[in-house]
């Protein structure tokens, strides 16, 4: 696991190619995965939520379009940067550098927080969800976005392949980005806890309820859990 200073600067680096790079990679997919977790959060009206290593912002973006009042944070700025452009002034989040490990925020300030393709990149990810449900009020939730690894037996070793061999390069290019950030990405993966691994994890962070969602065949999957009074 790299430290938290190569993270930012991996991060820095891929920042500006860092959608274009999302949406070529996944064939778009990775907005409908966000749409889910959206879905997921079964936001109330008024809802107050915060997402956590938000990046360039896009579900933050997608739980303000829902009706949500959004704060966002990450660690590293260049990736807030790009979210300047994005969406409408009326549903934009509120966006703020911090490190998910110490959240500037008092106890029990949101009704859930979210993190999407950012937990695995987190030196310790249960003191990462245990800062998150600091954060939320008792009974609010807690849902991950998350990459996890396909077993479908045909389709599943040809993403494998392309995950493994032919993305690392496609990001490169696609990204303008000279560093291994896909190829970290795949090895990063490869050796997150997944599936019941990661909802173990969850129980070891306090949260009650875990469950888990797969989308694509395993390739993705929605984890949600609730916070305990
Ligand atoms: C793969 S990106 C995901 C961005 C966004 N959530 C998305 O779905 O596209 C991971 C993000 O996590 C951030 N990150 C990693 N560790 C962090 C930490 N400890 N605190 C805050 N942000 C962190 C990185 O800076 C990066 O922007």
């Amino acid at each position: 696991m790299p430290d938290a200073t190569t993270i930012q600067r991996m991060f820095a680096e891929v920042a500006p190619g860092y959608d274009r790079a999302n949406r070529a990679l996944s064939l778009g997919i990775d907005l409908w995965w966000r749409r889910q977790t959206v879905r997921t959060v079964r936001l109330q009206p008024g809802e107050r939520g915060l997402d956590v290593c938000a990046g360039t912002g896009d579900l933050a973006f997608a739980l303000a379009r829902a009706g949500a009042r959004m704060v966002a944070t990450d660690f590293c700025a260049p990736m807030l940067v790009r979210t300047a452009h994005k969406g409408p002034a009326a549903s934009r989040p509120a966006f703020l550098a911090a490190d998910t490990l110490a959240l500037p925020f008092p106890d029990r300030s949101f009704d859930f927080a979210t993190v999407a393709f950012g937990i695995r990149n987190v030196s310790d990810p249960v003191a990462g969800l245990r800062e998150m449900a600091r954060v939320v009020r008792p009974g609010g939730r807690i849902v991950v976005l998350e990459f996890s690894r396909t077993r479908v037996p045909l389709l599943g070793r040809a993403y494998n392949f392309y995950f493994r061999h032919v993305l690392p390069r496609l990001g490169q290019w696609i990204s303008g980005s000279r560093n291994d950030a896909y190829r970290y990405l795949h090895d990063s993966v490869m050796a997150f806890p997944e599936r019941q691994q990661f909802l173990d994890l969850m129980t070891q962070a306090g949260l009650g309820e875990p469950r888990l969602r797969l989308l694509t065949g395993g390739v993705a999957a929605i984890y949600r859990g609730e916070v305990r009074g």
